[in-house]
């Protein structure tokens, strides 16, 4: 567990500290008091039941909520219906997101009824949105607390407070300046973690709620980047993903304005950190400063996501994205001439509103030109409060549908021709994971352009990065034999 204290010594403070994280910490240490207590009581241990959804951000918070959860005292499980604590940090990206968080609510309402000792949090995106609070406040009065996102390091406190006035609390804040860091974290990978280099998003493409849920950009100091990394590395972490809704434009905000390159090449320095991702690129303002500093390189991986989301100008204006078709292409394809062995992978939205069967075209032949190694594409899903919401022109169900599928198997298809091409390269793997198959021990790992490699291995290569000989393409991931250590 990262950043553990002492709570003891925060059980009897004549006053409750005021500062950040302190506070959070007092209210761990009086949580910690009552889950013994309760444990006592019943004779067995309190639980918890955690569910994420969304972006790699969300799995980053959630690992802060359960390391909270566990300092507190609470065991965590897997079984949502008999858990003491149930807590799910929600996304609202789309709306089939938050359709399965009424769906399981539903579920966990009824179950609730037999146990009324069961505490119900819900917190994340979905909770920044007026109307969601609402319906839930109407519709699920059984849920306990709601949190937002902007202050999802206040846990502790809430759950102290529900549990001594046993009534709904919520606390949703507009927008903040606060960065709490430093709370415990419980991860979810030994040898490898995300790192928030900044939060929120100030770009409003116009069918997106993010900016709205999270708030304006603010880039985190370089000095306390850097110092949990160095800490991450301390405790066994090989590989880290570097995290924001546009790191391009990491540090512009900054007392002292720095670059995303800036920040990379300091990155690159720390000793024993082997391997950097990160998420996500803004095509608009990626830096050749940025292509150079991946290619002179050693441990960024060869990996670049550039979100995509249409192949027509004119939908892309549209969507506030403030790049053309024409100047993508160009820049995804100077990135190719330049780092010859990058695995380009994108996002792209179909069905978007006015979108014309030649706006699709555009897109399929942006798809056919830059053949990416892997491509997530979505059905438009209207967000109340976002401009595209209003447009006119939404496209019918049926009409996207048949657009999505015609591009989802273009994708598909592009990829398996992409997968065929390291076949016979031996390349290094970080192991993720070794399971029983068959009766062998099969490892999984990630080569460094992302694309999965199995081969037969042993328990010990978990968390390692080994040579492995690329023998057969299966579409998108490849079969390969562990090759001994270069030393
Ligand atoms: N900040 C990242 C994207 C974060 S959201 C970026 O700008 O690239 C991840 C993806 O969800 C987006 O890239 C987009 O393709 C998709 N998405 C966002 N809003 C959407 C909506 N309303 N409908 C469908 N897909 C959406
Ligand atoms: Fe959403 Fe655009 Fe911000 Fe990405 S850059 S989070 S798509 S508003
Ligand atoms: Fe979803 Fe929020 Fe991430 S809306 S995609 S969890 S920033």
């Amino acid at each position: 567990m990262l950043n553990e204290r002492d709570l003891t010594a925060y059980e009897n403070l004549p006053v409750i500290p005021e500062n950040e994280p302190e506070r959070q910490f007092y209210y761990m240490a009086q949580i910690r008091k009552l889950v013994k207590q309760r444990q006592e009581e019943l004779g067995r241990p309190l639980t918890a039941y955690h569910l994420c959804v969304g972006c790699q951000m969300n799995a980053k918070d959630s690992e802060k909520l359960l390391g909270v959860l566990l300092e507190c005292g609470y065991v965590e499980t897997d079984q949502e219906l008999d858990a003491d604590f149930v807590i799910y940090n929600t996304c609202t990206i789309r709306e089939n997101a938050n359709l399965k968080v009424y769906g399981r609510l539903g579920v966990l309402g009824s179950k609730k009824k037999q146990n009324p000792d069961m505490i119900i949090a819900l917190c994340g995106c979905m909770m920044q949105e007026k109307t969601v609070v609402d319906k839930i406040r109407k519709s699920y009065k059984f849920v306990d607390i709601i949190f937002g996102t902007h202050n999802n390091f206040k846990l502790p406190e809430l759950l102290y407070n529900r549990m001594i006035n046993k009534e709904m609390i919520v606390d949703i804040w507009e927008d903040t300046t606060m960065i709490v860091e430093d709370l415990p974290a419980k991860r979810v990978y030994p040898f490898k973690s995300g790192v928030n280099i900044m939060y929120g998003c100030n770009n409003f493409c116009t069918y997106c709620i993010v900016p709205y849920v999270r708030g304006r950009e603010k880039s985190r100091a370089p000095e306390e980047i850097l110092d949990e990394i160095r800490r991450l590395v301390d405790d066994g972490v090989v590989e880290i993903m570097l995290l924001g809704q546009n790191v391009n434009s990491y540090g512009k905000n900054l007392e002292t304005p720095m670059t995303f390159a800036e920040l990379l090449q300091k990155v690159e320095e720390i000793p024993g950190l082997e391997r950097i991702r990160f998420m996500t690129s803004h095509p608009k303002d990626l830096s050749d400063e940025l292509i150079e500093a991946m290619k002179n390189s050693k441990k960024i991986c060869r990996h670049l996501h550039l979100p995509l989301q249409s192949g027509s100008t004119e939908v892309l204006k549209r969507m506030n994205r403030r790049y053309t078709k024409e100047h993508y292409i160009e820049l995804a394809e100077k990135i190719r001439r330049e780092i010859p062995d990058i695995a380009l992978t994108t996002d792209i939205i179909v069905g978007f509103p006015g979108e014309t069967e030649e706006d699709f075209e555009e897109t399929m032949e942006v798809v056919d030109r830059i053949r990416y190694e892997s491509a997530f594409t979505f059905l438009y899903s209207k967000r109340t409060g976002t401009p595209a919401a209003k447009f006119e022109d939404q496209i019918p169900k049926e009409v996207a549908q048949k657009r999505f599928d015609r591009l989802l198997e273009r994708v598909q298809a592009i990829a398996a021709e992409q997968c065929k091409k390291d076949v016979g390269k031996c390349v290094d793997v970080l192991v993720e994971s070794v399971s029983e198959e068959d009766c062998k021990m099969m490892a999984t790992g990630r080569m460094s352009n992302n694309t999965m490699v199995h081969f037969e291995g042993c328990k010990e290569l978990y968390g390692r990065i080994v040579p492995v000989q690329i023998t057969e393409s299966k579409g998108f991931y490849y079969f390969g034999t562990l090759m001994p250590d270069r030393g």
